[in-house]
């Protein structure tokens, strides 16, 4: 495309494999794309195969070349990266320019950010982009959050290249008028997400560990639960993934990859920001946990030398019940990732609406399900929901399906298979659901040492005691 100056309707830094799909998207639906990429074998890469964007490694080119009030999108590495290109772009951009990052970047650095740009009069916007490259190229799920009018700006950029659903609902809202919003929902979606792959992964080492199913049976047991109310993203490509054939050596390609799982930190991030606002979310920190501890391969071997599992014969699991499990584990998970965002909207007051965060992930991102409607629609009837368990359309399938998790957990743990998030969920379902806890001997506990004081149930007021 010939640089023509100021005709470009947005200007996109970064063309890494996600930049570079986002950058496409927003081309095909029509806009004009400058883009910026300081390095030269992506720059390369973009110019030979994306002829529809005006790719250049100059800044001051690059900002010349979009219309102004100026839209630039960040796709760049979370991180100091992001400040390094806002400290570059500062001399070029004008008042109400408006910046998006589009990174997984830390709520926490976009609300500095934003605040930082604020005083020169530039808006910043902080966007949750889901659903890896391709999802980025064809349709990712897009979470704002930012300035209103500056968001109304781009926004049909935004709607245009956004997921649809099955009834053409576009999967892009705008969340609140902190930058940070967009950023801290993205990181729930993945802290959810977490869990989500960590229970399949859990029902995966039931059906082939516990079970003694191969890669193909287990393949269908999953294919056929995409056809039920667990229904979503992650359950349809562990179908396909169970059943892809390596073709150098004609086996599954799942049983040939090695169990040590790696994380770029989102799940880290969200369950740091669960603990900072003093909320229980065991099932995302079960999953990033369980990352941690499956990369710890030779401890591993070595401490299996050490121990062995119980030797219980094999009675199977009815595939039902562990369905049902699965089920009851996940709404559990969503529960605690919603409490998460509540208490952040509490504390932030960021005022969002929690029906439109379901919504926006019915399609798209990577946790998209037919699932969100029904979380969606809990949030409808009522906004102020403190905890999907107690939601009555979901109080009513756990009630169901409980006892089908207590059945497998019991199952696994006697085996000495490590379910975390399935132990994890029904230990957070069985303490919400406990009208009386054990606490009682912490807080005894901590006077006994600590002189912290405790409340009493008979008497208003705190109290201590000399315990010796
Ligand atoms: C998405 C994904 C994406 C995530 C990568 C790696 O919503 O498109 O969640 O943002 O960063 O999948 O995630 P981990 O390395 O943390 O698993």
């Amino acid at each position: 495309m010939n640089p023509v100056l100021e005709n470009s309707d947005i200007g996109v830094i970064g063309l890494g494999v996600m930049g570079l799909n986002l950058a496409l998207n927003i081309a095909d639906k029509g806009f004009n794309v400058v883009a910026y990429e300081k390095n030269p074998n992506l720059l390369a890469i973009a110019i030979e195969t994306a002829p529809s964007l005006f790719c250049c490694d100059d800044l001051q080119t690059f900002v010349h070349n979009i219309k102004r009030p100026r839209s630039i999108l960040l796709m760049i590495t979370a991180g100091p990266a992001i400040d390094e290109i806002l400290g570059n772009l500062k001399p070029f951009l004008l008042k109400d320019d408006v910046i998006i990052d589009a990174g997984n970047s830390n709520y926490k650095d976009s609300l500095r950010r934003e605040s930082l740009l604020y005083k020169n009069d530039i808006k910043y916007i902080g966007l949750g982009v889901s659903g890896g490259a391709k999802g980025a190229r064809y349709g990712p799920a897009i979470m704002a959050g930012g300035d209103y009018p500056s968001y109304a700006k781009i926004e049909p950029i935004l709607s245009s290249i956004a997921a649809r659903t099955k009834s053409n609902d576009i999967c892009a809202v705008h969340l609140g008028t902190s930058s940070g919003v967009g950023h801290f929902v993205k990181m729930m979606h993945n802290g959810i997400e977490y869990a989500d792959m960590q229970i399949i992964c859990e029902c995966y080492s039931l059906l082939t560990i516990g079970m003694g199913l191969d890669a193909e049976k287990s393949s269908k047991v999953f294919e056929s639960w995409s056809r039920s109310e667990l229904s979503s993203f992650l359950i349809e490509i562990t179908s396909l993934i169970l059943k892809y054939i390596d073709q150098d050596s004609k086996k599954p390609l799942i049983d040939l990859i090695a169990d040590n799982a790696e994380q770029k930190g989102t799940g880290k991030l969200a369950s740091i920001a669960a603990l900072e606002l003093g909320v229980s979310a065991p099932s995302i920190f079960e999953a990033v946990s369980a990352r941690v501890i499956s990369s710890l391969k030779s401890e591993r071997i070595k401490a299996s030398a050490i121990f062995e599992k119980p030797n219980i014969v094999s009675t199977k699991l009815n595939l039902n019940i562990l369905k049902n499990a699965l089920f009851a584990a996940k709404i559990c998970s969503y529960a605690q990732g919603f409490a998460v965002l509540r208490a952040a909207d509490d504390y932030y007051k960021w005022n969002m609406e929690f029906f439109q965060i379901a919504k926006v992930w019915r399609a798209g991102c990577i946790i998209r399900a037919d699932f969100l409607d029904d979380v969606a629609e809990a949030f409808v009837q009522n906004p102020s929901l403190s905890n999907l368990i107690i939601a009555p359309h979901f109080s009513s399938i756990l009630k169901e399906t409980i006892p089908s998790l207590r059945t497998v957990v019991k199952w696994s743990v006697s085996r000495g298979i490590p379910n975390p998030v399935f132990s994890a969920s029904l230990a957070y379902f069985d303490s919400y659901t406990s009208s009386l806890l054990p606490a009682n001997l912490i807080q005894a506990q901590r006077d006994y040492f600590g002189s912290h004081g405790y409340e009493r149930l008979d008497k208003q007021g705190t109290f201590h005691t000399d315990w010796e």
